[in-house]
Order: structure tokens, then C-alpha cells, then sequence
């Protein structure tokens, strides 16, 4: 696939985009390997919503990942991993090595039952296997739903019951800094009240002393060895087939299964991969996010690999042994291309400069930022500090839903403004819409940001409920794909994410309904009801700040405590609130709704001006709030 050259290029591949889309994917789809061709590039409908990208198409995305780049790249490396332990070794896993083990994995999915259109879940630690089992489903057309090892076990069976999965992949323990995580015994609670799962398969990744239960739990590498060397028939897919599905919060306190299906997916992974990082042969390519969000499915795995790029899975964290680890494996490895998350910039430029001075990072040529708006400061430590002003930083919106990357610059093409995304992709139509849902023309303007036309990557449904997806994304403006975020545009026509816009919030580019954190605290006993709201926290980017009213308590601070256990019960330590402000009531109007516009103002410190109280149902409560609020 080649790729764009120049802003020029940009410019007339972006209007040639809008113009005759169907001609501008074909061409861009023709460079992949089908087993046999679309009837129809684009067949679509807002309203159901009904998306059909290459319909009539067969092909198996894996192929596209590994086969294809046999005959010129067998020996290249397709993975390095790097252990969360410096001291442990690290691997190097060919294109061909790939290959063969995700074939071997996916015929042992087979042999434990997995057929086409199968659930899948995986619940692993950042390790080459959690790669391998990703393509090793979807070699066989099994859909995978990646879990992320950081959730509870509640999180973990709604997740297991919704998409009503067969087969459980786990490992044992994972490890994280000087921490160990069991997995296997969160998974084991999880499973006790999953009816699905009929197998449990588990990697040893440390010792392997966990519990396992006969005729359900086996090991993954007793599995492997059964398989003698065999490898699964590769499953010729329908374009539109599911690929996998991909929980996330939204404005209730459900997750939702979002669904990618294959070839659109493909194709798009695969082009905004190539063109946004403006990817080289030789480049050595790290993502450091976890393949348990978006992020890691398609710029950890599909992209590069498609792309038949070297891709880095790090299973560590940034500041274990030291807050230098992130540098010292960027020279280690020669890394030439590098996306991360603001959070990790902002939690490493509070750390002593020393740590990146002791590094040379010569190797570095483009930076990546994504989840969350990247602030100007640490735009800038990390342009200057880190690219030592020679590498353009790419600052990627996107979103589960939208499988890639919608706005970005293109390295070193699109001219830069620091916080800004700056322009769409070509294929990718944005727009801004006021409160009635007209759209909003020209430049120097502000509104919610939807998108108007379909791209390959758009979410298909949602799983097992298409009625969400409609309300959810396409019903608040007519024709329009609603992304939940506000956006503005200046007089340059650049955009820039200003943040969700609904009740969601992004704690560390963590994606968590305020509601979610909600119903997690209203399971304690003594809680009658709480309001939880977002504010600004210098390195999380935004912190979680919650109102609680109790009944009975002795003691204020184990009361807070006990909240805090329970969240991490019903959903994982990322959901914990930064502060707990106990209240004897919430400021509700009078048909009962709670005004959390005051509540997001006292969470920020500002209780100057609150604006109308006076059709609050009792004002007295905002009064007693400021006086209890955390600093
Ligand atoms: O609010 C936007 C924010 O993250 C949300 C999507 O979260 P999630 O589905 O978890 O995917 C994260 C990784 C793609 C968006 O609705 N967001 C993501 N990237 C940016 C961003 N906000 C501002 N700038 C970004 N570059």
C-alpha cells in the first residue's frame, strides 16, 4: 500500500476521498489478499444503522497479517516483547515463528470446541500469547472479546455473560512493577456465575500454583502439545463478518459490546496506520498501550502487523524500576516510532529530568498521543524532552467505536499546532452540529462532533442489543454518527477535541461512565445514593470525584474505605475515586433530577459562582456541600 507523501498529496487524496469514496477504498482495498472480491464497496444507512463495507468479499484478516508477508519478510520480526522485569529475557518473534504459533493456537481452539462465530474471551497479561490468541480466533473466525486484566471479577462475568462466551483465556498470574496479579483466581470467582464457559485455558506465566478445576481448566501448553504441530484451516470469513467485540462505558451503567467486523476493519487499520505514523520498513514501532483497549487491537496488533511492521509489547509499567524504563527500552531496541498516552507523559515529566538525560533517543523520528486531549505543557516536554524538537508529535483522536484513528496530523506532512488533532483523514467527513443538530459551517467555531459519512472501521452494532447502537450513536442528530465529544474548529479549519460531552469520563485515557462508578458504589449497604462527576487532576487528566449519602456510620474514613473496596469489587482499581465527599443530600430539581453542573463546579474548587439554585428542590444541600468539599 503506499502511502501519502506530502500535505499536497494529502490535500488531493482528501478530496478525492469525499468525492468518489467508493473509487478511493477500492483502490486502497485491491492491495490486500481476498479470497475472492467484493460485489460492492459501500452499501449504507444511518437511520437502522446498516453498514456494509466490500460485501460479497471472503478473506481472512490473519492471512493479511502473517501469510502475506512470508515470501519477502519471513525473518523479520514481527513482535519483540520487553518483560515487565528488565532482568528476565526479552523475545523476538518472526513473521514466520508468528505464523506458525497463531496456526497451532487456533487449531487448539479448535480441538477445545471453538467454531466460526464463537465468543471468545481473553482475560491475559501483556504477553506474546495474548497476540498469538487474538489472531489464533481470528483465524478460525471465533470472535474475540479482549478483556482487560485490570478488571474485577464482576467486570470481568458481565462482560463473559453478555457476549455469552464458550471459552475462557487466562494465565495464571500477571505481573506489573513488584506486583503480582491473579488472574486465574479473579477469573475463577468471575466464572462462578457464567453459565457459557465450557473451557478455561490458562497460561503459565509464573509458577502455575492455582487452583484447576477438572474437566474445565486446562494449560495452555498441555493444549499446544496435544496439537502435534498442526495448524487450524485458515476460515474464509465474509467481509462482514464480526471480528471481535470491544466493551466500553458509556452513559449507563452497562458496558457495551462494541462490534468491528473484518474487511472494513482491515483496510482501515491498516491505511491509517501506514499514513498517520508515516511508517517506514526499517522502523521499530512501540505502542505502550494495553491490548485490552482499542488502542491495543489496532496499534498494537492489526495495524503494524498488516502493515507487516516490527511491533513492541511491553508488558511493564513506565516507572518500575524506574520512571526511566519507557527511554532506556526506546534505545534498547532502537524504537523509531512511539505512541503513548498523555497521562504517562504528564506522570514521567513529574519525574526528574535525569531519568530521559541519561538516554540517548537519537532513534526516535515520530511521536504518538492518544485518549485524552494532551495539554499544551506536556505537549512540550515531551516535543522537546523527548523528540529533542526534531520529531512531529501526532495527536490521534479516535475513538472503540470508530476501529481508528479519525483525526490526526500525518507525521511531518500536516503542519502541527500543539492540542490540536488538526485534520481528518482522507475518508473521514467530521462535523460540527449545535443543540437543534444543524450542522455548524466554517471556521473559528465550536459544537458537538459527529461524523456524516460512513469509513471502513464505523462500529457495526452493538452486541446483542442493535437498538443501543441506534439510540446511542446515531439517534441524537439525524444522519449523523455521534462521537460524545465536543470539538472546535479554528480559523484555520484545525480541530481540536475539548472533551466528552456526555456523562463519561477519561480517568488516565481510561474511558469510565460516571454511572458505571455510580451503580459499583449504591451496592454498598449502607449507600442510599451518589453522584459522581469528573474534575481536572494535573497527571490522571481527570480525577473521580464522588457524593455519597450513607445511612448509618461510625466512622467517616472506614466508611470511605469500605466504598472504595467496593468499586474495586464491582469494577477495578482504575474506576477509584480521587475524593469521597459524604452529603446528607444531592441538589436535585424538582422533578428529581441532579444538577451536576454544581457538582462538577464544587469537584473543580469553584464555588463562586453556581449559578441558578433557586429551582433546586432544596437549596440548603448546596450550602452544606461547599462547606464539605475536598480540596
Ligand atoms: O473523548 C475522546 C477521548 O477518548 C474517547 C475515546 O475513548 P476510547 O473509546 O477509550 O478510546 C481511546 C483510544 C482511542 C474520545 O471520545 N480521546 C481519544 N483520543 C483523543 C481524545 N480526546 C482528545 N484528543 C485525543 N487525541
Amino acid at each position: 500500500m503506499k502511502k501519502i507523501n506530502s500535505y499536497e498529496e494529502y490535500l488531493s487524496n482528501y478530496e478525492k476521498s469525499i468525492e468518489d469514496p467508493t473509487v478511493f477504498w477500492s483502490d486502497i482495498a485491491k492491495t490486500f489478499h481476498w479470497h475472492k472480491q467484493w460485489d460492492n464497496v459501500l452499501e449504507w444507512n444511518f437511520d437502522e444503522p446498516s453498514i456494509n463495507w466490500f460485501k460479497g468479499a471472503k478473506l481472512n484478516i490473519t492471512e493479511n497479517c502473517l501469510d502475506r508477508h512470508l515470501d519477502s519478510n519471513a525473518d523479520k520480526t514481527a513482535i519483540i516483547w520487553e518483560p515487565n522485569d528488565p532482568k528476565e529475557s526479552a523475545q523476538h518473534i518472526s513473521y514466520e515463528e508468528l505464523h506458525q504459533r497463531v496456526g497451532i493456537a487456533a487449531q487448539m481452539l479448535k480441538n477445545n470446541g471453538v467454531n466460526k462465530g464463537d465468543r471468545v474471551c481473553l482475560y491475559m497479561p501483556m504477553i506474546p500469547e495474548l497476540a498469538i490468541a487474538v489472531l489464533a480466533c481470528a483465524r478460525i473466525g471465533a470472535i474475540h472479546s479482549v478483556i482487560f486484566a485490570g478488571f474485577s471479577a464482576k467486570a470481568l462475568s458481565d462482560r463473559v455473560n453478555d457476549a455469552t462466551a464458550k471459552v475462557l483465556l487466562t494465565a495464571d498470574y500477571g505481573v506489573r512493577a513488584t506486583k503480582k496479579i491473579p488472574l486465574k483466581e479473579i477469573a475463577d470467582n468471575a466464572l462462578e456465575s457464567c453459565a457459557t464457559i465450557e473451557k478455561v485455558i490458562v497460561f503459565k506465566r509464573l509458577d502455575g500454583s492455582v487452583n484447576m478445576k477438572a474437566d474445565r481448566d486446562f494449560w495452555w501448553e498441555d493444549e499446544i502439545l496435544k496439537v502435534n504441530g498442526v495448524s487450524a484451516k485458515v476460515e474464509s470469513m465474509d467481509a462482514e463478518d464480526e471480528l471481535f467485540i470491544l466493551y466500553t462505558s458509556g452513559s449507563t451503567g452497562q458496558p457495551k459490546g462494541v462490534v468491528h467486523s473484518t474487511a472494513g476493519y482491515m483496510v482501515y487499520a491498516e491505511y491509517s496506520f501506514r499514513n498517520v505514523f508515516q511508517y517506514n520498513d526499517k522502523d521499530i514501532y512501540w505502542c505502550t498501550a494495553d491490548i485490552g483497549w482499542i488502542t491495543g487491537h489496532s496499534y498494537i496488533i492489526y495495524g503494524p502487523l498488516l502493515a507487516g511492521a516490527t511491533t513492541l509489547m511491553f508488558e511493564g509499567v513506565p516507572t518500575w524500576p524506574n520512571p526511566g524504563r519507557f527511554w532506556e527500552v526506546v534505545d534498547k531496541y532502537q524504537v523509531s516510532l512511539f505512541y503513548t498516552a498523555p497521562t504517562a507523559i504528564r506522570a514521567l515529566q513529574a519525574c526528574d529530568l535525569s531519568f530521559v538525560d541519561k538516554h540517548n533517543l537519537s532513534s526516535l523520528r515520530v511521536l504518538g498521543s492518544v485518549g485524552e486531549p494532551i495539554n499544551e505543557e506536556a505537549w512540550k516536554w515531551y516535543h522537546i524532552n523527548i523528540g529533542k524538537g526534531n520529531c512531529p508529535i501526532v495527536d490521534t483522536w479516535w475513538q472503540t467505536e470508530t476501529g481508528g484513528i479519525m483525526i490526526a496530523p500525518l507525521a511531518g506532512i500536516t503542519p502541527l499546532k500543539p492540542a490540536f488533532a488538526t485534520l481528518p483523514l482522507p475518508g473521514i467527513q467530521p462535523c460540527l452540529v449545535d443543540a437543534d443538530g444543524n450542522e455548524i459551517e466554517g471556521n473559528d467555531v465550536e459544537g458537538n462532533l459527529c461524523v456524516k459519512f460512513p469509513w471502513p472501521s464505523m462500529l457495526r452494532t452493538t452486541w446483542g442489543d442493535h437498538d443501543r447502537c441506534k439510540l446511542t450513536y446515531f439517534s441524537t442528530y439525524k444522519d449523523k454518527y455521534f462521537t460524545g465529544d465536543g470539538c472546535k474548529r479554528d480559523e484555520d479549519g484545525f480541530y481540536r477535541i475539548t472533551g466528552r460531552v456526555d456523562d463519561v469520563m477519561n480517568i488516565s485515557g481510561h474511558r469510565i461512565g460516571t454511572a458505571e462508578v455510580e451503580c459499583a458504589i449504591n451496592t454498598h449497604e449502607t449507600v442510599v445514593e451518589s453522584a459522581v462527576v469528573g474534575y481536572p487532576h494535573d497527571i490522571k487528566g481527570q480525577g473521580i470525584y464522588a457524593y455519597v449519602i450513607c445511612t448509618v456510620f461510625d466512622d467517616e474514613s472506614l466508611m470511605k474505605k469500605e466504598i472504595i473496596q467496593q468499586i474495586i469489587k464491582e469494577i477495578g482499581p482504575i474506576a477509584k475515586p480521587d475524593k469521597i465527599q459524604i452529603v446528607s443530600g444531592l441538589p436535585k430539581t424538582r422533578s428529581g433530577k441532579i444538577m451536576r453542573r454544581i457538582l462538577r463546579k464544587v469537584a473543580e474548587g469553584d464555588t463562586s459562582n453556581l449559578g441558578d439554585t433557586s429551582t433546586l428542590l432544596d437549596p440548603s444541600v448546596v450550602e452544606e456541600i461547599k462547606i464539605g468539599a475536598i480540596k
